[in-house]
């Protein structure tokens, strides 16, 4: 790998995708958003009418759906066998869904090898639950990015038209739970990770310090 990685962990409302963004674009590099690619595989097998609760089912049908990522940070996109589906894997069906899915093996074999093919030979921000532990453990910098509960919740309901800050208190607990105690590859920081809360500071100051490490760390980009 010639160019840098910037691996970027950390739970839902950490702040991964926007800080993430912002580094890619200060330094010029590509932008992988890998939960997308697991809420773009739980909207097809939604929309195919797999059984979620059957996981032989689900290993069985995840190698078919065409997945791709466009990695520009200022315009992040997706599609699946041709379609843009940006915006439907935000529904609420989707995010009740996605946890379930991102805890079959094959389906995060399958998008782990997709990842790495996309990360390439690097120049890129990856964010994700598990870049530095498994899809990246060479990254140079890696971070896991952490805050309070209830801050992780107020950003996700400014984000969410309609949604409460107790509910999305309530559904993100469910998703940690689910995403940190699957037996696959579950929700950790990564040896050598810098861990960063979140919960005082504004983006600028969370993007900062991220370049800061860069610096520090990265040396080339
Ligand atoms: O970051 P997000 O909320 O869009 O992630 C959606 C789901 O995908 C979440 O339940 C965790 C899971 N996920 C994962 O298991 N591994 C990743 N690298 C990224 C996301």
């Amino acid at each position: 790998m010639t160019g840098l990685v910037v691996a970027m962990d950390g739970p839902s409302g950490s702040g991964k995708s926007s800080v993430s963004r912002g580094v890619a674009r200060a330094l010029g590099l590509r932008y992988l958003d890998t939960g997308a690619m697991y809420r773009a595989m739980t909207w097809w097998m939604l929309r195919e009418g797999v059984d979620l609760g059957d996981p032989a089912a689900v290993a069985a049908r995840c190698p078919a759906p065409v997945i791709v990522s466009g990695t520009d940070p200022d315009g992040p996109t997706i599609h699946v066998d041709g379609v843009d589906v940006a915006e439907p894997i935000r529904g609420a069906d989707v995010t009740g869904a996605v946890s379930v899915v991102a805890a079959v093996p094959e389906v995060r074999a399958r998008l782990v090898d997709l990842q790495r093919e996309v990360i390439g030979e690097g120049g890129i921000v990856v964010e994700g639950r598990d870049i530095g532990t498994v899809v990246c453990p060479e990254a140079p910098v890696k971070v896991y990015l952490t805050a309070s509960p209830e801050a992780r919740a107020r950003r996700r309901s400014a984000e969410v038209a309609g949604s409460t800050v107790e509910a999305q208190q309530e559904a993100m607990a469910k998703r940690d739970t689910l995403d940190s105690t699957r037996k696959t590859d579950p929700l950790s920081m990564a040896a050598g990770a810098v861990e960063l809360d979140t919960t005082e500071l504004t983006l600028d100051e969370v993007v900062t310090a991220v370049l800061r490490l860069v610096a520090e760390r990265g040396g080339h980009t």
